[in-house]
């Protein structure tokens, strides 16, 4: 049967062990050119309605890297963008390649897709999660912390898409999460509730001094998320005194090290001084996209 990844927790706790060990590997085949075709002759369909850099490049090399080939779709150019039907799209996609990965707006346009698909729909980010960022950033955090059991995440910021697929990888992990958001930009209730009933051991607060108290993981995202750009001044009012800089990052473990997904807007929820920071580590998390995603697509779509 196929599967997808739409959400975080499509994924068991050993199984996103087994991926990010798969990653591991790739990743240093990779470093040391030696050749890993895990999926000759496969075809990726990446379809996009919204901007990318980091997601678009990384499946795209990856998919290169293991043997199979992309094809980059901007939704305004494919008849959806004129109101076709995702699910002729998706049934119709299902007789071309060998799995699709979707960006965007809704959620339920990328659970609708896999609904009617019969090959492996993975999701790019949505209103909702970002699954593929979550695993790179779980990689970057194993890499750096080794067993992730016990680890204190402190996110200061919206709590939107990362910050969402962050909160449930905990159930998978163990890993503890504090989150600090202004009124009315929580992540979204039930699947705080959700999360909690599956064992995450997350916390809502309001004061981001409380949240990256002794963490190990500082993290934030955007304030302002694609989409909500008509909301953008108000946004940066509601965020203020939210963004991370040094005598917040000093509140944290000693040995802490800072998340971003990136793009990054200095001056917002970051300073220049802390992403540029010696404990950021926002180019190997971007880096690692490249490796988790590769041996996501192994996973779903070697045969
Ligand atoms: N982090 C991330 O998904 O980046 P892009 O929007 O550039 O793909
Ligand atoms: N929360 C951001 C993530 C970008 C990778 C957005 O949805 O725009």
């Amino acid at each position: 049967m196929k599967r997808d990844i739409i959400s975080i927790l499509d994924l068991s706790s050993k199984e996103l062990d087994e991926v990010l060990e798969q990653a591991c590997r790739l990743k240093r085949m990779k470093k040391e050119r030696i050749p890993h075709l895990l999926l000759p002759g496969k075809t990726l369909a990446m379809i996009f309605e919204k901007s990318s850099t980091r997601t678009r490049i990384s499946f795209e090399v990856g998919i290169a890297d293991l043997g199979g080939t992309a094809l980059f779709l901007n939704a305004q150019d494919m008849q959806i963008g004129r109101g076709e039907e995702i699910r002729d799209t998706a049934r119709v996609a299902s007789r071309y390649v060998s799995g699709v990965m979707i960006r965007a707006y809704r959620h339920s346009t990328i659970e609708e897709f896999a609904r009617y698909a019969t090959i492996p729909v993975i999701n790019g980010l949505s209103d909702l999660e970002h699954p593929c960022q979550i695993l790179a950033d779980i990689m970057t955090i194993r890499e750096h912390f080794g067993d992730r059991k016990g680890l204190r995440v402190g996110w200061v910021g919206d709590g939107d898409n990362v910050c969402n697929s962050l909160i449930l990888s905990t159930i998978l992990t163990g890993m503890e999460i504090t989150v600090a958001t202004p009124k009315g930009f929580e992540p979204p209730a039930k699947l705080v509730e959700t999360a909690r009933r599956m064992g995450s051991r997350v916390t809502l607060v309001r004061d981001p001094k409380i949240a990256l108290e002794d963490a190990h993981v500082v993290a934030t995202d955007t304030w302002v998320s694609m989409g909500t750009e008509k909301e953008r001044e108000a946004r940066l009012r509601a965020f203020k005194g939210f963004t991370i800089d040094r005598r917040l990052m000093d509140l944290a473990s000693p040995d802490a090290i800072f998340m971003h997904c990136l793009p990054a807007h200095r001056g917002q929820e970051v300073t220049d001084e802390v992403i540029e920071g010696p404990f950021s580590v926002v180019f190997d998390e971007a880096e690692n996209r490249l490796h988790a995603q590769k041996a996501l697509m192994v996973f779903l779509m070697q045969e």
